[in-house]
């Protein structure tokens, strides 16, 4: 263990408090028992992608870990929860020669080369997050009923970006929770992972009317939360899911023309634009395409932990 992920007992109490903040904003209950495998009560019913898998929570993961070593281990939120489900990627029905998703070994694991220390993290992104809930920065906060901050484990190493809150997540307070999220929870299951162990955010916090496209003005308003959460976080890769996410990301060019499938990066993190998963209800015969983008993510994210690879 390198002395910088040692903790002595008051960062580890910053990190707890930091945790428990989170975990509260995130509608949680406070310390699990640590014994329990129950899933929590008193949330959301469980995704889709909880329902094939064994539960595990992340939250519990990171406790126990900083608990047991005095450390946190990021690997953790990877090595907790599931397993891939078996056979053909359930969210492909019919396409039975697509192989089962290999989960992400759990040793060995880089030294994370980006983002906060945890405590500062947990603490930056429960600022941004109340910074968010009260931004008038522009016109889609006259119409929000929430807004809609982020979903997941703040030790990603996935992130996932889509586009804006539509209506269930207005609702809920909560990215992807509609029939989009559901897909996108499958496809998260696909390989190999849950929707606690990745982190689910969205260009813009607040609904657009009708769920229309963000217009840039919007985009650049609401950037500096999204930039805020990725910098924290420093995940090692991001997904973009459509292309308003591509674009304010700078992987996709502006305009007409291909934008999907090719490996961009932000700020050195490299990022795969696919197709979103509300485009994948309407075009079903394009999620063997995704599927071939997700692919690619699951391979870097292997390289990375193949022994004596250093990153991805
Ligand atoms: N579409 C998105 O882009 N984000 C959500 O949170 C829900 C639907």
């Amino acid at each position: 263990m390198s002395r910088s992920d040692e903790l002595d007992r008051h960062e580890l109490g910053a990190l707890l408090h930091a945790w428990l903040r989170w975990d509260s904003y995130l509608g949680g209950r406070g310390i699990p028992d640590l014994a329990s495998t129950e899933p929590r009560r008193g949330r959301r019913t469980a995704s889709a992608a909880e329902t094939v898998a064994p539960q595990r929570d992340p939250a519990l993961g990171v406790v126990a870990s900083v608990a047991e070593r005095g450390s946190f281990d990021p690997s953790i939120t990877h090595a907790a929860a599931s397993e891939a489900p078996a056979g053909a990627a359930p969210w492909l029905p019919g396409l039975d020669e697509v192989p089962q998703a290999e989960r992400p070994a759990r040793e060995p694991l880089p030294e994370r080369p980006r983002g906060l220390p945890m405590a500062e993290r947990l603490v930056r992104l429960q600022e941004l997050a109340e910074q968010s809930a009260r931004c008038e920065r522009c016109r889609l906060a006259a119409g929000r009923t929430r807004p809609v901050f982020a979903r997941g484990s703040p030790a990603a190493r996935l992130v996932f970006v889509g586009e804006g809150p539509g209506y269930h997540e207005d609702q809920q307070g909560e990215p992807f929770v509609g029939p989009a999220g559901q897909l996108l929870d499958k496809m998260i299951a696909a390989m190999g992972l849950t929707r606690d162990e990745v982190y689910i955010c969205n260009v813009v916090k607040c609904r657009p009317p009708k769920n229309r496209t963000p217009l840039p003005d919007e985009v650049a308003s609401c950037s500096p939360w999204l930039v805020g959460q990725l910098e924290a976080i420093g995940p090692e890769w991001i997904v973009a899911l459509g292309k308003s996410a591509a674009l304010a990301l700078g992987c996709a060019p502006p305009g007409s023309g291909p934008w999907r499938g090719r490996w961009g990066n932000w700020r050195g993190i490299p990022v795969m634009p696919t197709f979103h998963p509300a485009f994948l209800l309407r075009s079903p015969e394009h999620k063997k395409t995704v599927w071939g983008d997700l692919k690619e993510v699951m391979a870097r994210m292997k390289q990375s932990q193949a022994p004596g690879t250093g990153s991805s």
